[in-house]
């Protein structure tokens, strides 16, 4: 199996992330299975473009870019602040239970990008997580995922 859907399946499989499953994301979409959307399709694109990339980084930080468990609805954070900061929480977030290189790291805090002008993308990978993800919320948005 490619080191990709290894290191996928072994996130999958962690109960941590699959608390993402009670969180809607995007209407319809959970913020897990949005997740792994964005991590599935930043693959197929790194695949397309046939880049180089680390395939085990790229799983592990599109699986936890969105690692916060706080409903977005809810009045517990404001719709502005959740714009600017979840990148950020999640990082931290997801630092605080597995270890993180500094490119899966970095795919995390970045991927807001250009929203976070100051959180530049410092590698392939998260260059594709930030596109992969917008592209998969405009999918899940208007129900196509
Ligand atoms: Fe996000
Ligand atoms: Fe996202």
């Amino acid at each position: 199996m490619d080191k990709f859907y290894v290191a996928l399946n072994d996130l999958q499989n962690d109960d941590n992330v699959c608390k993402l499953k009670s969180f809607r994301q995007h209407r319809a979409t959970t913020r897990f299975d949005h997740s792994r959307n964005v991590a599935v399709c930043s693959y197929k694109i790194s695949k397309k473009l046939r880049l180089k990339v680390d395939e085990s980084a790229l799983a592990r930080g599109a699986m936890l870019h969105d690692f916060f468990m706080y409903d977005t609805k809810s009045k517990e954070i404001s719709a502005y602040k959740h714009g600017f900061k979840h990148a950020e929480i999640a990082m931290k977030n997801a630092m605080l239970l597995y270890s993180l290189s500094s490119v899966e790291r970095n795919i995390i805090y970045s991927h807001m990008w250009p929203l976070n002008i100051t959180h530049l993308p410092k590698s392939k990978e998260a260059a594709l997580v930030c596109v992969a993800d917008k592209y998969c919320a405009v999918k899940e948005f208007f129900g196509k995922v």
